[in-house]
C-alpha cells in the first residue's frame, strides 16, 4: 500500500525485438532511452504524481522518430497512421485510452484528458472529434523513413508480420536482424512516486501493415494496467498480449499476494509454454522493479532511485529480471 516518503522508481520501455545488428545500435537506442529515465525521474524527485512521470516520459518518447509511437509511428496496410495509447492511474484504479488515431503529435495526451471523462476509451471517429474539441492543430506523425519501410513493405505485398521496431536510418546499425521474425515496437512508461502511487502508460503506432480497424492491446487493460498494488505496460505482437490478457495477469496475481518477480516469472513461464512474442516492464508498490521478455532482446531502462540501468544487453535466454 502507498506510504508517504518511497523513494521513487521509474522503468520504460522502447519495445522489443529480435535482436540489435551492432553496438552502435544499441548505443543510440541506449542514450535515448536514458535521457527519457533521466528527464521523468527527475520531475518524481521534484514531487510529481506517478502519473505526471508517465505521461512525460510518454511524451518524449512519442517525440522520439525512433520509436514505434507519435511521430516515426509504423504506417498500415493502407499507408496511413492510426496509433493508440492508454494511462492507468493506479491510485484511481482507473483505466483511459485512444484507439486508432491519426494526425495527434501525443496520443498519450488524449489519454490523460480523458482520465477525468465520463467515457474513457475513444476510437477513431471519437478521439478525432476530441482533437478538434481541445484545439490540438492537426500533426503529421509519418517520417520519411517509415514511408520508405511502407513503400518495400508493398512492392513485397506486405508479407512481414510487423514492421521494424526502431526507425532505421540514419543509424544503419538501428536494424533488427532476421527480416523473417516480427518486430514489436511500442513505448511504455512505469512509475512509482514518492506518495507511494503508481501508474502506467503505453502508446504505440502498432504492429504496422496491419488490416484497417485492427485494434492494439495498448490500449486495453491486457497491454496497460494498474492498481495501488502493482503497474505494468506490455510490448509486443498485440494479439499475444490479449491472449495472455498480460498486464492484468501479472497485476491482479501481485494485487492477489504473489511478488511482483514471482508474477513476472509466471506469467512468461505461461507465455512461452504457448510460444508468445511479447515483452513487459513492471513495478510494484514496495519499489521492487521487473521486466520480462519473451521476444529476443527488450529495449527497457530504469532507475532504481540509485541509478539507472537498461536490459539492452539481456537475451531471451534471460526470461526475466528485477532492476
Ligand atoms: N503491441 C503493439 C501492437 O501490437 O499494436
Amino acid at each position: 500500500m502507498a506510504t508517504e516518503g518511497t523513494q521513487p522508481k521509474l522503468i520504460i520501455h522502447g519495445g522489443a525485438g529480435s535482436s540489435l545488428k551492432g553496438k552502435g545500435g544499441a548505443e543510440a537506442v541506449r542514450q535515448s532511452l536514458y535521457s527519457v529515465v533521466e528527464d521523468a525521474y527527475a520531475l518524481l524527485l521534484a514531487g510529481a504524481s506517478a502519473s505526471e512521470a508517465v505521461i512525460r516520459g510518454c511524451q518524449l518518447l512519442e517525440d522520439d522518430p525512433r520509436f514505434n509511437a507519435g511521430i516515426g509511428s509504423v504506417l498500415q496496410s493502407d499507408g496511413q497512421i492510426r496509433m493508440s495509447a492508454a494511462l492507468m492511474d493506479g491510485l484511481k484504479q482507473r483505466f483511459s485510452g485512444v484507439i486508432n488515431v491519426s494526425r495527434a503529435q501525443h496520443p498519450i495526451g488524449l489519454a490523460e484528458f480523458l482520465q477525468s471523462a465520463q467515457d474513457r476509451v475513444l476510437s477513431d471517429h471519437g478521439a478525432a472529434e476530441l482533437l478538434r474539441e481541445l484545439q490540438l492543430p492537426p500533426f503529421d506523425p509519418m517520417t520519411e523513413l517509415r514511408l520508405q519501410e511502407w513503400i518495400q513493405e508493398r512492392q513485397g505485398n506486405f508479407t512481414r508480420r510487423m514492421a521494424d521496431i526502431v526507425a532505421v536510418d540514419p543509424v544503419p546499425e538501428l536494424v533488427f536482424q532476421d527480416e523473417s521474425t516480427a518486430r514489436r515496437g511500442t513505448i511504455g512508461v512505469v512509475a512509482l512516486d514518492s506518495a507511494g502511487h503508481l501508474a502506467a502508460g503505453t502508446s504505440t503506432g502498432g504492429k504496422g501493415f496491419e488490416r484497417i480497424g485492427r485494434v492494439s492491446d495498448s490500449a486495453m487493460p491486457a497491454g496497460n494496467y494498474a492498481t495501488a498494488e502493482a503497474a505494468v505496460s506490455c510490448t509486443g505482437i498485440g494479439e499475444d498480449i490479449i491472449d495472455e490478457c498480460l498486464a492484468a495477469r501479472i497485476v491482479v496475481r501481485v494485487t492477489d499476494g504473489l511478488p511482483l518477480l514471482s508474477a513476472f516469472e509466471r506469467s512468461f513461464t505461461e507465455a512461452q509454454q504457448r510460444q508468445r512474442d511479447f515483452g513487459a516492464i513492471g513495478l510494484d508498490a514496495t519499489g521492487t522493479i521487473a521486466w520480462g521478455n519473451a521476444s529476443g532482446i527488450l529495449l527497457a531502462a530504469y532507475h532504481n532511485g540509485e541509478q539507472i540501468g537498461d536490459t539492452l544487453d539481456i537475451s531471451r535466454e534471460k526470461t526475466f529480471g528485477v532492476g
